[in-house]
């Protein structure tokens, strides 16, 4: 489902549920809210005067109006309008259009690019386009449902058929916010979708399949190394990891040109683990059934090349997903192992449980080596320690460019992909220190996030790079304005905005 902008002055509005911001604290209504006041009865003045509602951040209100032409008004609540940013927006968006799926209503029309906060740094205004595109983001985002899994009681599934966002006047602006927001929603969408498939189903065969068909309808070229293709290659770490499965290892890579002909490409690395039982370091039963999130950064690398394809994002881009699951078997990977690198390092696995480093590493040396990457953005699942530390909030920044990483937290505080750095000094390294190999694949209990990008910084050597741990915020308990218990689409438009921002390195 995508959305749609209208423009038509609020005399000609109609519909079946509308959303209006109001920010808290406001006994004044603006203008377009009193106009629409004046269409639905004086509905929204005698809500205020009655002060059932506030105004607070994602308060709502459902009013009926059924015998006007605007069928249902919910009211939410936007905060102090000195707090508000485009994360206001979103937020507010995914409460309005999930208030009215809720009682059924099929087609949601948003009057939020009325209320335009004040952007997302203190200083900068949020212009018209942005505003639509945040309250595009917001609706279509909260909407996603994956039902593919249930047989029973379909009927009783509410989903919204229409989204639109509805304006005064006619705006270029806002519908190019509003395309845009759609073609993020896409590309969330289907990085989420193929999170929330089981295991039994997103194997890397199912991966790649998915990849190739999305990625050749956008235009985008892939190629699929099969496990033939990585042994005469020697990607140690792929097959290693891959050793202990029944599914045969892929390496998705896809290229997108949309920059000069002669420019180097930005390497988009996610860590496509499709299933993480720890292989013969064996995890916990506990909880181990939200290991098949453990290809979200994978996901998230395919998304972001459809969507920076379909944004026509202006840089030469090549997508690595390296996918695989991590099982125990006769034939797995074992503690005290030593295997020997794409690049011709050689690891000695003291846990196998800690395997994403060890298929992102041949990948990265193949952005490295083969690619002649100008800079490399990756993206994984890494490590349980990333989530202890930040917690669900913020996405594990570490890497080898100030100036990258600065645009990375830039870009995540504008799109509500939200990131923290954490400091990867030379010190750390020795904690790598092995035995018998080159180095060896865990450092302990200490610095676990840190170690682990250790681990990969190796395989980078010069070229700019940022390693982004998503552990703690790919998959939410906790239910959000717009993002649904489940997989949630972080980083897709943290990297994608800074793909369109890109700094001078
Ligand atoms: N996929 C896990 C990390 C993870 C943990 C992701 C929790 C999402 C939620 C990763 O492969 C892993 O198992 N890491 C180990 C590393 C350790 C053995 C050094 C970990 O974090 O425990
Ligand atoms: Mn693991
Ligand atoms: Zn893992």
């Amino acid at each position: 489902m995508n959305a749609r902008a209208q423009s038509c002055p609020v005399q000609d509005l109609q519909a079946e549920g509308l959303v209006v911001g109001l920010y808290e604290g406001e006994t004044q209504l603006t203008d377009t809210a009193q106009a629409i006041d004046a269409r639905v009865g004086g509905l929204l003045a005698a809500v205020l005067a009655a002060g059932d509602f506030k105004g607070k951040a994602n308060q709502t209100v459902l009013l009926h109006s059924p015998s006007t032409p605007i069928k249902r008004v919910v009211l939410v609540g936007l905060g102090k309008s000195g707090d508000a940013t485009l994360e206001t927006i979103r937020q507010a968006a995914g409460k309005g259009v999930t208030t009215l799926r809720d009682v059924n209503v099929k087609s949601v029309t948003l009057a939020l690019t009325e209320d335009a906060p004040r952007g997302w740094a203190p200083a900068k205004p949020a212009g018209r386009q942005e505003v639509a595109q945040a309250v595009t983001e917001g609706a279509l985002l909260a909407l996603f449902q994956m039902n593919d899994y249930r047989t029973r009681d379909l009927d009783e599934i509410k989903t919204v058929d229409a989204v639109t966002i509805w304006s005064t006047g006619p705006s270029e602006e806002i519908e190019a916010g509003v395309s845009r927001g759609s073609i993020l929603a896409d590309a969330i969408r289907f990085a989420r979708t193929l999170i929330m498939h089981p295991s039994n189903v997103a194997t890397a065969t199912r991966m790649a399949e998915d990849a190739r068909q999305a990625c050749e309808a956008a235009g985008i070229a892939v190629k699929i190394y099969e496990k033939a293709d990585l042994e005469a290659m020697k990607m140690g770490g792929i097959l290693a990891v891959n050793q202990g499965s029944e599914h045969p290892p892929k390496f998705i890579v896809m290229e997108y040109r949309g920059g000069a002909p002669d420019e180097k490409p930005i390497a988009i690395v996610g860590k496509g683990v499709t299933f993480d039982t720890g292989g013969i370091s064996l995890k916990p039963g506990e909880g181990m059934e939200k290991m098949k999130y453990d290809m979200a950064g994978g996901a998230a690398a395919i998304a972001i090349m459809l969507g920076a394809a379909r944004l026509g994002i202006r840089k030469n881009l090549v997508g690595l997903v390296p996918a695989t699951d991590n099982m125990p078997s006769a034939t797995a990977l074992k503690p005290g192992d030593v295997f020997t690198s794409y690049q011709g390092l050689t690891v000695e696995v003291l846990n196998t449980d800690a395997e994403g480093r060890l298929i992102l590493c041949d990948a990265l040396t193949y952005a490295v080596k083969d690619k002649q990457a100008a800079a490399i953005i990756d993206m994984a699942t890494l490590t349980g320690a990333c989530v202890v530390a930040l917690g669900t909030e913020a996405v594990g920044v570490l890497g080898n460019h100030q100036g990258l990483i600065n645009q990375l937290l830039q870009s995540g505080e504008k799109t509500g992909d939200r990131g923290w750095q954490l400091p990867l000094w030379k010190e750390y390294n020795e904690l790598l220190r092995s035995d018998i190999a080159d180095m060896k694949n865990i450092g302990g209990r200490e610095a676990g996030t840190i170690t682990a990008a250790c681990f990969l910084q190796r395989f980078v050597g010069e070229t700019p790079w940022v390693h982004l741990d998503i552990a703690g915020t790919a998959w939410t308990e906790k239910e959000r304005p717009y993002r649904p218990k489940g997989p949630t689409g972080t980083p897709i438009r943290a990297v994608l905005d800074t793909l369109e921002n890109w700094p001078t390195l």
